[in-house]
């Protein structure tokens, strides 16, 4: 399995592909003029600096929102074991294991190649082993590493390793993780080396990323807001990087921290609004409904996690305790909405079939009609009325009417769905729709989307034939 991080963009944007080359020549004029200035810069605010300015009540407070809401007391000496179960319940809110395990049987070993634009970084084996691991490295190198994405040997880290995000996070949960990875079993296995372009293979260059993209420090909860809304915040912007796939990208891929939870397309998925506002965002689900959808994968009536969110349930959000999942539910219910310009939610379009499907039978077969596609390929399991089979049960076949990947402004997600089907295994389902991609040809995914979302849910989004296989190239 390969990770994708590149710009597909939403469907109706496909077509101006002209725009990477122009902005990576612009990056790099940017980013070498800047060098004096950064030097100058450095030495008065260098991290040495940076670290004094750190009060300690800061920290202090941090360690406040690192504790789930409702912890009434903190035991001050902490057993070992707990600290190591600790340590294994944070590495899966983290989802270390998304990225650092390739392969189920080297787990935390590497090697999963991150494709980029400018070339593909494999993850680095963080099992204990002492030759290709993180066996030699101490508390102080991971915590370093973790806050400030820099490598043992004091090499910048490459930001596809999420260090953005986790220099939020206290030092006490960095090394309960720590004290659990070092109770792994250690593999011996040495991951392939990237295979970058000049000059993205200079590690030093993420010195300048980091000016622009990258704040260090731990998070400051709000005193004005509850302990709740604090650890929910905590576990959204640090650990469990929900903004990697949901915030955009500025031009140099850090994250636009004016849109933060406003939507991104990554790796052909469309990672949707997650902000409260009623049209865009998830502002009309409920509470229970959001819940339901991390510690599930499903919130009946409105969305299904497919693709890369179906991987952050099964290794991550479904084993979050309920305490945290409401945590986070308070926490997105609480950031600023964020209006993408959409007239009705995505969860909210669509009606049943209601041509009667015996009149499709008498007609000639067409290869690429979109009606006879649905009812060949997909009616078995989600009925050819688009109503599903097994309504909100788990593992249920759903109804594609009022489902948020049908109903959204653009296709990509129905057709990703369409070409690579779904995937997700929890404690409640293992839940399974087959892929499409080697069945299908681009044109009659294509003409299965378009009738599919003009049928059953968002009628002006479409897709063209070349869409499709932009998208096919993806995974
Ligand atoms: C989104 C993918 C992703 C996730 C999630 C992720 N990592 Fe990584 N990690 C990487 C990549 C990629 C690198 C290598 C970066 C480089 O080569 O510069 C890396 C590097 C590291 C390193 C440095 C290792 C070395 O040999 O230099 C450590 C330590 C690390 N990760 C720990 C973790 C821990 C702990 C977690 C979970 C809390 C985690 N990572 C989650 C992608 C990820
Ligand atoms: C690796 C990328 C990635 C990460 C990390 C991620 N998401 Fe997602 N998320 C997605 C994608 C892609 C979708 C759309 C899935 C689909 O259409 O089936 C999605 C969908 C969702 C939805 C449903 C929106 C809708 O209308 O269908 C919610 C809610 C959500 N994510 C919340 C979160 C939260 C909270 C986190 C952090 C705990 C998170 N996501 C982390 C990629 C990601
Ligand atoms: C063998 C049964 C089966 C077939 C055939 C099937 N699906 Fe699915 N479909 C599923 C299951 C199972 C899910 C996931 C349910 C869940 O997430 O809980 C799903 C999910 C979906 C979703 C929701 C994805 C999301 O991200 O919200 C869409 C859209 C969809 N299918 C469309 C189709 C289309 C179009 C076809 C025909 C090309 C098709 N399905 C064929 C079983 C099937």
């Amino acid at each position: 399995m390969t990770k994708n991080i590149s710009h597909v963009q939403p469907a109706d944007a496909l077509v101006q592909n002209t725009r990477p080359r122009r902005f990576r020549v612009a990056t790099l004029a940017t980013v070498f003029s800047l060098f004096a200035l950064y030097v100058a810069w450095h030495e008065v605010h260098g991290p040495a600096a940076r670290h004094n300015d750190e009060l300690p009540i800061t920290q202090a407070r941090a360690d406040d929102a690192s504790q789930p809401a409702d912890a009434a007391a903190t035991p001050t000496a902490v057993a070992s074991s707990d600290l190591v179960k600790r340590g294994e319940y944070l590495a899966r809110v983290g989802d270390c294991a998304a990225c650092h395990t390739a392969d189920k049987a080297r787990p935390f070993a590497g090697g999963l190649p991150i494709n980029t634009p400018v070339g593909t970084i494999v993850t680095p084996n963080i099992t204990p082993d002492p030759d290709t691991g993180i066996g030699q490295w101490s508390d102080a190198d991971f915590l370093r590493a973790m806050h400030e994405g820099v490598g043992k040997s004091g090499e910048r880290l490459y930001p596809a390793f999420p260090y953005v995000e986790y220099t939020k996070v206290t030092d006490q949960d960095v090394l309960a993780i720590r004290a659990y990875l070092n109770t792994l079993t250690p593999i011996h296995y040495a991951p392939p080396s990237n295979t970058l372009k000049f000059p993205f293979n200079l590690r030093w260059l993420m010195v300048f990323w980091n000016l622009f993209n990258f704040d260090e420090g731990r998070f400051v909860p709000d005193p004005k807001q509850s302990a709740e809304l604090n650890r929910g915040a905590y576990l959204v912007q640090g650990l469990a990087h929900c903004e990697e796939c949901h915030t955009p990208r500025n031009f140099m891929q850090g994250l636009k921290m004016s849109s933060r939870f406003s939507g991104a397309v990554q790796a052909g998925w469309h990672a949707y609004n997650i902000t409260p506002d009623k049209n865009s965002g998830v502002g009309n689900w409920s509470d229970d409904e959001l819940a339901a959808y991390l510690s599930t994968g499903a919130a009946p009536g409105r969305a299904n996690a497919a693709g890369p969110m179906a991987e952050v349930v099964t290794d991550s959000t479904q084993y979050l305790t309920r305490e945290d999942v409401g945590s986070i539910v308070t926490y997105l219910h609480s950031v600023p909405p964020i209006n993408g310009g959409e007239s009705r939610p995505r969860d909210q379009w669509g009606n049943p079939a209601v041509d009667d499907v015996t009149a499709l039978r008498g007609t000639t077969i067409n290869a690429v009609n979109g009606a006879q596609l649905f009812i060949a390929n997909c009616a078995t399991c989600h009925n050819w009325t688009g109503q599903g089979v097994g309504a909100s049960e788990p593992g249920a076949y759903p109804s594609l009417i009022h489902n948020s990947a049908v109903g959204a402004s653009d296709a990509n997600n129905l057709a990703m769905v369409i070409l690579h089907g779904v995937s997700r295994t929890t404690k409640q389902a293992d839940v399974l729709m087959p892929a499409f991609g080697t069945q299908l040809t681009d044109d009659q995914v294509a003409a299965i989307t378009n009738y599919v979302t003009k049928q059953f849910g968002n009628p002006q989004s479409t897709v063209t034939v070349d869409q499709v296989a932009k998208l096919r190239a993806q995974q």
